[in-house]
């Protein structure tokens, strides 16, 4: 596997001399933020030996490597998911490429539904820790000790400086950034009304099918992660309508503005 990682690392440092320290993942309708990016060099993930190309809605599938305000980035535009039927390393191929490839933080970004009613469609969250319920981890299986130890702690998984890094920028631009628990549920069906009342009474607040494969990963190799969170909607059965998939990309869409605004706001403030 570290093999298949590296020939992957092999083939974007032979397109790109970028050596960048920041990951950003873009979810779902939220690949805005790379159009923002200086002196990209946009690598299709087609070209990018091992890489799985993503077949979401909404997701481009492609790594752009550049720089904001002089901090040498690494995008993913479009992320794999286990509910399209990829084993959780595949999953997080990406995320192992970037790590080997020098990135030390990870943001990530996701569309999730809101369990607790206080939150609202468009709003941004960062997640404050996360309940795994996807029923795997892409660390199952032999270690690999070159990426990191067999039980990686998790106790600050989305890294508490980050968190505060993100609050005091989305206030610089006017923004109130919350924080939730988020929960990882494999999909491809949203939950029905009696899963969301087991994930709230379980103590989640917000609930999405990404990110948790991709920050166990990351935290395996020692990278600190923030994830920042686009409601979409509303949980299911908290409002009386049915869930619409067109409709939580066209908010994905929506609040993707803002997103852009904070990520522009926050990444150059992010050098370890
Ligand atoms: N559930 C799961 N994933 C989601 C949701 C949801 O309600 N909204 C956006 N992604």
């Amino acid at each position: 596997m570290i093999d298949d990682v590296d020939s992957a690392v092999a083939e974007i440092r032979r397109r790109s001399s970028h050596a960048p320290a920041v990951g950003v993942v873009l979810g779902s309708g939220l690949g805005a933020f790379a159009d923002a990016i200086e002196e990209p060099v946009e690598i299709p993930y087609g070209d990018i030996p091992g890489w799985p190309v993503a077949t979401a809605l909404g997701h481009a599938g492609a790594l752009v490597l550049g720089s904001l305000a002089g901090v040498p980035i690494a995008a993913m535009k479009g992320r794999a998911h286990l509910y399209e039927g990829l084993p959780a390393p595949r999953v997080v191929f990406g995320i192992r490429v970037l790590g080997r490839l020098g990135v030390d933080t990870l943001v990530l970004t996701n569309a999730c539904g809101a369990i607790d009613t206080s939150f609202s469609p468009g709003e941004l969250v960062a997640i404050s820790d996360h309940l795994n319920l996807q029923g795997t981890s892409p660390l199952v299986g032999p270690n690999e000790d070159a990426l990191g130890p067999r039980f990686p702690d998790m106790t600050n998984a989305y890294d508490p400086t980050l968190r505060a890094d993100a609050r005091a920028a989305a206030a610089r631009i006017g923004l109130e950034l919350r924080e939730g628990v988020y929960a990882a549920w494999l999909g491809p069906a949203f939950e029905t009304p009696a899963e969301i009342r087991m994930l709230r009474a379980l103590g989640a607040d917000l609930v999405g099918m990404s990110t948790v494969p991709e920050v166990l990963a990351a935290r395996h190799m020692g990278i600190r992660c923030l994830a920042l969170s686009c409601v979409t909607n509303m949980a299911a059965g908290i409002l009386p309508e049915p869930l619409d998939a067109d409709h939580v990309l066209r908010v994905g869409g929506q609040a993707a503005g803002a997103l852009t605004d904070l990520l522009r706001e926050l990444v150059p403030t992010l050098t370890a």
